[in-house]
């Protein structure tokens, strides 16, 4: 049957490792998605640019708002930041009818409401896996997985840089800085590598979390957030020999004066399962009252496992099998509730 018609904006690491996923698993993604996923226009910053995939066949549009205006059924959006192109992009796109896939966290975390309401009111998808966790399919695991159950709380390591600084500098004694420098090197530090150190990025994934497991508005301003540049080699030293490890952990929690949604560094016991998260690995713990505890875990940012969670969106757009972004109608959404005092 026809061919489900992509325009996409941001060629950086995601945006080209989608256009890899889909043309080497392509006989397969067209059997899943019952059709084959075709991308056909594409924008970026740098045209010129080598990214180790033949650009030639798309349609190059200069403008990134105007990728909404292209004769597609889906606009996938990996350029980033909470406002800007990106959010004109989305704005454009659900206006226009036209379907939305997005591994923009930040702007998730601040216009998420909006953006729901916008797709509920065109009738078109908005999803958005790859913004949380990367590969790991957190989301679906949340909306769908775990949609019977009340949840009461949800954990979770939601950035790999972090992850990958705390756990090298406890295994090689080395200090703060020194370690960011190669997390840098590496490709998943954010473009501004304070939103990962200092927490924002993880508060960014916590509130999207939060909306799914409380059935709330995604409200980043009412998430606590803490980082972890003030760390020293010596502070994971000492946990060690008291029996812990520090990570940075978002805690997302019902209460009784509203939704606890919390960044920042934690005591990890060396036996809970969040200690052993090592690397640039997230992982998230959920407890639902059915389900019992449930561990995700895998990879949490890079090419391969990002792309991947944005070809599992398309496929299900593919195959109709969309739904409400946030687990159930905007409309139904709840307030957060206060913030508990941040650091910020
Ligand atoms: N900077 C993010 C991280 C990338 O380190 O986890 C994935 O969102």
């Amino acid at each position: 049957s026809r061919a489900l018609r992509i325009a996409l904006a941001g060629l950086g690491t995601v945006g080209a490792g989608v256009i890899r996923v889909l043309d080497t698993n392509r006989e397969l993604i067209a059997r899943r998605a019952g059709r084959p996923i075709e991308v056909v226009a594409v924008t970026a910053r740098d045209r010129t640019k080598d990214r180790g995939v033949d650009l030639g066949r798309f349609a190059w549009i200069d403008d990134t708002t105007r990728l909404a205006e292209a004769e597609v059924d889906v606009v996938v959006e990996l350029v980033g930041g909470s406002d800007g192109p990106a959010l004109a992009l989305a704005r454009a796109t659900l206006a226009a009818g036209k379907g939305f896939v997005t591994a923009n966290k930040a702007m998730l975390a601040h216009h998420g409401l909006e953006l729901a309401e916008a797709a509920e009111a065109a009738g078109v998808p908005l999803k958005f896996e790859a913004a949380v966790a990367g590969g790991i399919p957190v989301i679906k695991g949340l909306r769908e997985g775990a949609a019977a159950n009340e949840l009461a709380r949800v954990t979770g390591i939601l950035n790999g840089t972090c992850n990958f600084i705390l756990s090298k500098m406890e295994a090689e004694k080395r200090d703060f800085a020194d370690v960011l420098a190669e997390a840098q090197a590496l490709g998943f530090a954010e473009a501004d590598p304070s939103f990962d150190i200092d927490g924002v990025d993880a508060a960014h994934k916590l509130a999207i979390l939060a909306s799914l497991s409380f059935g709330t508005k995604p409200a980043f301003d009412r998430v606590g957030i803490g980082g972890i540049r003030h760390i020293l080699a010596a502070d994971i030293a000492e946990a060690a020999a008291l029996g812990y490890r520090v990570r940075l952990v978002g805690v997302a929690e019902a209460g009784a004066h509203g939704l606890f949604q919390r960044v920042h560094a934690h005591l990890v016991p060396q036996d809970h399962p969040l200690a052993h998260v090592t690397g640039a690995t997230n992982a998230v713990v959920a407890e639902g009252n059915f389900v019992g505890r449930l561990l995700f875990q895998g990879p949490g940012a890079g090419e391969g496992p990002t792309a991947s969670a944005v070809v599992a969106d398309l496929i299900d757009i593919a195959r109709g099998e969309a739904g409400p972004p946030f687990a159930m109608p905007a409309a139904a959404l709840a307030d957060a509730g206060e913030a508990d005092g941040s650091d910020r």
